[in-house]
C-alpha cells in the first residue's frame, strides 16, 4: 500500500474549475457525437447554424448580428479588430490585466495608433479620468475586457459605453469570460463589437469564436477605406454572403448561401444544444445562479482566511483569483488539487503567477455541485502544504449562502 491515495485517478479526468474551458452538460456532448455533416449543405444552413445564431442574440441580449466562426475568444477579438480598424485609426485600450494586454497587441498587429489606458491590476477603473482620456485621443474604437480572467475582476461595462458613445466612438467588448454567466447587456450598453468564445459561460466546447456586430459596427466595415486584410474573418463578408435581405444583409431570404470561412458542423451542433439549455434556464436564472456561487465561493475564502486579489468593488462571480498565503507556492496547490483530488484549478498568471490561484465558478460549475468540492479539496491541499485554517470551515460558509439562496 502506498502511503497516499490519489483521490483523482478514479475519475480518468479532472473536474475543470479553471476559469475555461469548462464543464459541459451531458445533452451537449452528446450533441457532439453524430456523424460529419457537410457545412455548405443546405439542412445545416437552415436547421443548425442560422437558430444557432438566432439563439445567441437573445442571450448577447442583442438585436443586432450573431456571426460564429471556427477559433476562439483570441479569433473574435482578432477578427473585430480586423474589420472596422484600418492601418492609422487610433484606438484607446483599457488595460486592466493579461487580457488588455491582448488586446493592445491584436490592435497594434491591425495597425492601429493605439493609445493604452492602464489600470492597476485588481484596482478600479477611474471612469472620469477615462472620459478625459478618449476626450483627447478621440479614438475610432474605445475597448475593454469586461471581465478580466487573469485579475478575476468585473469592469463597468455600461458606464464605459457611455463614455465611447458620448465620444462617437466604437465599443469593443471582451466578453470571453463573462458572457452567459454576468448580465451583458449589448444594446443597452451600446457595445458594438461584442467579442467571445465558445468554452467559458457558454459550457460548449473550445473552437468558436462569436462576435456580435451593432449597425454602427457595419457601416463603419462598409465605410472602409479598403478591405480588411484578413479574408477568412471580415466581418463585413458575412453580411454580404450570409445574412439575409430581410435583416439588411445581402442575400435574397430563402436562396443558398455560402458562408465566409467554413464552419465546424460539430461545434454548432454543439453550441446550439448549449443556447438552448441555457434559455431554458433564462438568462435572470442564470445569472443569479452565477452571482450565488460566486458569493459561496469567496465567502467560503473568507472562512479559510484567504485574501481576494481585487478591489472588492470588482470581484467577478465567473472567476475568483484568491491570495495563496505568503510560503504557499500555487503551482503545488494546483498540482496537489488535479493529482490527489481531480480538480484542476489554475494559477494566476503573468506577474501575480506565483502569488494566487484562479478557480470558475462558469456554466455548470456555478452550483454547489462544485464549489463545495472544490472548497473541501482546497482545504485539505493546503493543510498538505502547512497551512492551518478551521477544519470545514470554509465549505460551511458556502453552504451557508448556498442554504440562503
Ligand atoms: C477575458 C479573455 N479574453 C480573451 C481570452 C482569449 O480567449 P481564447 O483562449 O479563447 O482564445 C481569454 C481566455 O481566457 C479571456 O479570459
Amino acid at each position: 500500500m502506498t502511503a497516499t491515495v490519489n483521490w483523482g485517478q478514479c475519475h480518468t479526468r479532472p473536474i475543470l474549475m479553471i476559469p475555461g474551458p469548462t464543464e459541459m452538460a451531458f445533452p451537449v456532448i452528446q450533441a457532439l457525437n453524430q456523424p460529419p455533416s457537410v457545412q455548405y449543405d443546405q439542412h445545416f444552413d437552415e436547421q443548425v447554424l442560422e437558430p444557432t445564431t438566432l439563439a445567441l442574440r437573445d442571450i448577447f441580449q442583442t438585436r443586432g448580428e450573431v456571426i460564429i466562426m471556427p477559433g476562439s475568444g483570441r479569433t473574435a477579438l482578432e477578427a473585430a479588430a480586423l474589420s472596422v480598424i484600418e492601418p492609422g485609426d487610433r484606438v484607446l485600450v483599457v488595460g486592466a490585466g493579461v487580457f488588455g494586454a491582448l488586446m493592445r497587441e491584436i490592435m497594434n498587429r491591425a495597425g492601429a495608433e493605439y493609445t493604452e489606458f492602464p489600470v492597476e491590476w485588481g484596482a478600479q477603473l477611474d471612469l472620469d479620468r477615462l472620459a478625459r482620456e478618449t476626450a483627447r485621443v478621440r479614438p475610432k474604437a474605445l475597448t475593454l475586457v469586461h471581465n478580466e480572467t487573469s485579475t478575476g475582476t468585473t469592469y463597468p461595462a455600461a458606464a464605459v459605453g457611455k463614455i465611447a458613445r458620448e465620444a462617437g466612438a466604437l465599443f469593443m467588448l471582451d466578453t470571453v469570460s463573462s458572457l452567459a454567466g454576468l448580465d451583458v447587456r449589448t444594446d443597452e450598453w451600446g457595445v458594438d463589437l461584442n467579442m467571445t468564445g465558445s468554452q467559458k459561460c457558454l459550457a460548449s466546447p473550445l473552437g468558436m469564436a462569436l462576435v456580435s456586430v451593432s449597425p454602427r459596427a457595419w457601416q463603419v466595415m462598409e465605410q472602409r477605406k479598403r478591405r480588411a486584410s484578413s479574408w477568412a474573418y471580415d466581418l463585413l463578408r458575412w453580411k454580404e454572403n450570409w445574412i439575409p435581405a430581410s435583416r439588411g444583409g445581402g442575400i435574397p431570404d430563402g436562396t443558398p448561401r455560402r458562408q465566409p470561412v467554413s464552419i465546424p458542423t460539430h461545434l454548432t451542433a454543439a453550441m446550439s444544444v448549449a443556447a438552448r439549455l441555457i434559455l431554458e434556464e433564462g438568462l435572470p436564472n442564470r445569472f443569479r445562479r452565477h452571482a450565488v456561487a460566486g458569493a459561496a465561493i469567496r465567502a467560503g475564502f473568507a472562512a479559510m482566511k484567504l485574501d481576494m486579489f481585487p478591489d472588492a468593488t470588482l470581484w467577478s462571480n465567473t472567476v475568483s483569483c484568491v491570495r495563496t498565503p505568503t510560503g504557499v507556492d500555487p503551482a503545488a496547490v494546483v498540482r496537489i488539487m488535479r493529482d490527489r483530488h481531480g480538480i484542476l484549478i489554475g494559477t494566476g498568471l503573468d506577474r501575480i503567477r506565483t502569488s494566487t490561484i484562479r478557480i470558475g465558478t462558469m456554466g455548470l460549475t456555478a452550483s454547489p455541485l462544485y464549489v463545495l468540492p472544490t472548497l473541501a479539496a482546497l482545504e485539505m491541499t493546503l493543510a498538505e502544504l502547512g497551512y492551518r485554517a478551521e477544519p470545514g470551515a470554509g465549505v460551511a460558509a458556502a453552504q451557508a449562502v448556498f442554504a440562503e439562496s
